[in-house]
């Protein structure tokens, strides 16, 4: 059984070096068209010669394209990576497909989907619920008792406001929350904001700085 990391670009390459210091499973990257033997001393193949117990973790930034790939792929077993420096709560849960890059905190009784990325430094808080195909950038930040949609990108450096016990707030499904964002209430599916505060893109109180 090896874990076979999709793509071999920056999240892939970043991917590789957690599983070579937390796993002692054999490695590989997959490529649609290998043009190389190896990266950085790891196989590169083609998806024909995935074998049968292979455990797939799909490596790109975009939470757009996971889907794709994990619904190409989905007669395949697929594996989570976690950095062991990272910090998963007992009582969390995380969907198969996880990456969690180092220093990443997972806290109290969150509950994550399915192909969750979690770039360095990013925390996800107490009771927090996260759909399938979220992302979270570097250093992004979810306070606690948010909800979380499906395809949700969070962008480097953002903050999101709690939520309250009955008033969780919202982050509908699809929206992408921009690089140092400070998100202070809801945000409707497939809205793009940014800013502080966080206001939506074609807001005329956008605040672009
Ligand atoms: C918010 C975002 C999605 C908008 O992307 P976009 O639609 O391509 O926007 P543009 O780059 O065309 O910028 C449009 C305007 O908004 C401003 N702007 C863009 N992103 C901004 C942000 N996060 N905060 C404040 N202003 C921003 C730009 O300066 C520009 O202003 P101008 O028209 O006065 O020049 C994007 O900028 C962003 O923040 N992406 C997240 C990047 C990230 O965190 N990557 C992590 C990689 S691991």
């Amino acid at each position: 059984m090896r874990l076979a990391i999709f793509g071999a670009g920056g999240m892939g390459r970043e991917l590789a070096d957690i599983a070579k210091r937390s796993t002692q499973m054999p490695l590989v990257f997959v490529v649609d068209e290998p043009d190389h033997l190896e990266v950085q001393g790891v196989p590169l193949i083609a998806p024909h010669d995935l074998e049968p117990d292979d455990l797939l973790v799909i490596a790109l930034g975009s939470s757009g394209a996971r889907k794709t790939v994990a619904e190409r792929f989905s007669d395949r077993r697929f594996g989570s990576l976690v950095a062991s420096s990272a910090i998963v709560a007992p009582s969390a849960s995380l969907g198969e497909g996880a990456q969690i890059c180092d220093f990443v905190a997972i806290n109290n009784l969150v509950r994550i989907g399915r192909h969750f990325q979690a770039n360095l430094f990013a925390q996800v808080s107490h009771d927090c619920v996260i759909g399938d195909y979220v992302t979270f950038s570097p250093r992004a930040t979810c306070n606690g008792t948010v909800h979380i949609g499906d395809g949700v990108f969070v962008g480097a450096g953002a903050i999101i406001r709690n939520g309250s016990p009955g008033r969780p707030l919202s982050i509908g499904e699809g929206a992408t929350i921009g690089m140092g964002a400070v998100v202070t209430g809801d945000v409707p599916p497939g809205a793009t904001v940014f800013g502080v505060p966080a206001r939506e893109a074609d807001d005329p109180r956008a605040v672009a700085n």
